[in-house]
């Protein structure tokens, strides 16, 4: 297993190498072991520009979201997986405890409702702009259901208190923050300081301990990790 950490790792992007940092294997592996039992479905799929979902893509869940006691939403036709929107009155309420009440302005978005929103932005901004902050039909993480854009979705957001409230605890909740600032050329888009994703806790612990808390370094190398271990398992491993 310590062989297959390395060799995981050493699959990664030069970028991701240089981030990954393991100071005790043995208890990276267990960490690990401990994140995977927590997965639920597709809970760390890898969807980026080139890991698409299939365009019949849907969670085999979803709730609606409405104000309640927890958060305030923006319109009234938001949805999430239900452990994701239970995920999010956690973490809503511990956000009341300092006076925020947080406002989610989207969540799951179709293969279809994306096309659309993508296509907008190309006939507004052009393909080449659009496409470094509209995820392309089948790539968006919000396709999922796991992922959310809050408040006012823009740069002055994360000077809000809201925006500065998630940025210091979403993690603690199990909320990763997707596109951080600097990282265009690792995750494909701008800096988005309004879109996290539920990963759970565990995850955003181990992501912050061993991946200098980049989601897109924690989540590809899960990836590689389950490809290299069913490469394994279907004995097409070679050394
Ligand atoms: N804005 C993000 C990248 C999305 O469209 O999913
Ligand atoms: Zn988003």
């Amino acid at each position: 297993e310590i062989e297959k950490v390395y060799k995981t790792i050493s699959s990664l992007s030069p970028r991701a190498q240089e981030a990954i940092v393991i100071p005790d294997v043995e208890q990276f592996l267990a960490d690990l072991h401990k994140v995977l039992s927590t997965q639920i479905d597709d809970q760390f799929r890898l969807v980026d520009k080139n890991n698409y979902l299939p365009e019949g893509y849907v969670p085999k869940e979803l709730v609606s979201l409405k104000t309640n006691d927890h958060y305030k939403v923006s319109r009234n036709d938001l949805s999430l997986i239900p452990y994701v929107e239970a995920a999010l009155c956690e973490m809503g309420d511990a956000a009341l405890q300092d006076n925020i009440k947080l406002l989610v302005s989207s969540t799951y978005r179709s293969y279809e409702y994306q096309t659309k929103l993508f296509n907008r932005y190309v006939a507004q901004d052009g393909y080449d702009l659009a496409v470094r902050y509209s995820a392309p039909p089948g790539t968006s993480q919000h396709q999922m259901g796991v992922a959310i854009d809050f408040g006012s979705i823009d740069d002055s957001f994360a000077d809000t208190a809201m925006g500065i409230w998630l940025n210091k605890n979403a993690w603690k909740y199990g909320w990763s923050l997707s596109f951080p600032q600097g990282y265009e050329d690792i995750t494909g888009y701008m800096w988005e300081c309004w879109h996290f994703r539920y990963i759970g806790k565990d995850a955003c612990n181990f992501q912050r301990n061993y991946f200098s808390d980049i989601q897109q370094f924690c989540i590809e190398f899960i990836a590689k990790w389950e490809e290299i271990n069913n490469d394994y398992t279907n004995g097409d491993y070679r050394n």
